[in-house]
């Protein structure tokens, strides 16, 4: 007898024993390979499919979907789903799904953490003393900034901007922060936050932590003129998307002391990282693992399972997947966050209010 099961394609290896559900409902095609597949390999993968778990790593628009007509829903692995073009995969019928709230207080863990190393130059210090060159204990070695309090300024105020302003009030550090929308006054409290326009944020954080979603609204907003109006003893984090910030415009300010240091964890060409950050000492670089707790990659996974069998019909929500993001085929659309990291569908762009332009939307 024929299979006429669903078949969906699980484009990167993950928890086998999470992927694992996939098969009570489903023919499951599985990579062995990590890493970015061509437009073509895709194309080719979706062909025959009804579903698809994806990672950042595999891009999906229009072309990639033309010779897919069984495909029906797509469940990205993760919060920000920059890598799907939305709208061509509504056009085009298909139901796509991510991954908000499970990651927040991991991801916010990291983002402190990673302002704190480059604040305290913790990785320089560490491969300085790896290079043997600790020879004397010295009062003046690698001397970096506060954190306590400190001004903490955090563009993107979702989810996962509020868990870094919350972790901030252990560290007595003043909160301003910048969305397209202000947040309600019970959430500024929660958070001890106060909402400045951009360029305030930009001239008085000691610590700017990026935590807005990538659109092409905000592509290089961190560029030369926005590190100009930095102070050069501040540090700039980013655990957003790498296009957000011109990287040669942050080595420039890196090389040059007009910013003291940076924390990135994502890039523009990521895996490829720009030779010139990678030449500097003051600057802190991981690998895109913000979220990357064993506990809440795996949750992660469990919740794109779980989107995927709900979008695909089948299971105790079927039609009815946790965390939708295209509100025009899903029942309930998951529009609650604001700024990164909820399930945003709004991207216009975010002003410098000395551009005269007004933000367009909230997230
Ligand atoms: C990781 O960057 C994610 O968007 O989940």
């Amino acid at each position: 007898m024929a299979d006429t099961r669903p078949r969906v394609w699980v484009s990167q290896p993950l928890f086998g024993d999470v992927v694992a559900r996939l098969r009570e409902h489903f023919d499951v095609v599985e990579t062995a390979r990590v890493g970015k597949h061509s437009p073509d390999e895709i194309a080719a993968a979706l062909a025959d499919c009804d579903g698809a778990l994806v990672t950042l790593n595999d891009p999906i628009g229009a072309l990639e979907v033309a010779n897919a007509p069984r495909l029906r829903a797509i469940a990205n692995v993760g919060v920000g789903y920059n890598n799907l073009d939305v709208p061509a995969l509504t056009a085009a019928g298909i139901v796509v799904t991510n991954t908000p709230d499970v990651l927040t207080e991991t991801t916010a863990d990291f983002g402190f953490a990673l302002m704190m190393a480059a604040a305290r130059r913790i990785t320089e210090a560490e491969r300085w003393l790896r290079d043997g060159q600790w020879r004397q204990w010295s009062f003046e070695t690698m001397l970096g900034g506060d954190v306590h309090g400190a001004t903490l300024g955090i563009l993107g105020m979702g989810r996962i901007g509020q868990g870094i302003a919350r972790r901030a009030a252990g560290f007595r550090m003043r909160v301003l922060y910048h969305n397209r929308s202000r947040l309600p006054a019970d959430v500024e409290r929660d958070c001890n936050a106060t909402y400045a326009d951009v360029d305030t944020l930009l001239a008085h954080a000691d610590h700017l932590v990026l935590v807005l979603p990538y659109s092409p609204g905000v592509h290089h907003i961190v560029d030369a003129a926005a590190l100009a109006k930095m102070k050069p003893t501040a540090t700039l984090t980013n655990i957003a998307r790498g296009g957000i910030v011109d990287e040669d415009a942050l080595a420039d300010a890196l090389e040059s002391g007009r910013l003291a240091a940076a924390g990135l964890d994502v890039y523009e060409g990521e895996p490829a990282i720009n030779p010139r950050l990678l030449a500097l000492r003051n600057v802190v670089l991981t690998p895109h693992i913000a979220s990357g707790s064993l506990a809440t990659r795996r949750a992660m996974v469990a919740l794109a399972v779980e989107n995927l069998i709900a979008a695909l019909g089948v299971g105790p929500r079927a039609g009815d997947p946790p965390t939708p993001v295209n509100a025009a085929l899903s029942p309930s659309p998951n529009e609650r966050g604001v700024g990164m990291r909820g399930n945003e569908v709004e991207t216009g762009p975010i002003a410098h209010d000395t551009d005269r332009r007004k933000p367009t939307a909230s997230k």
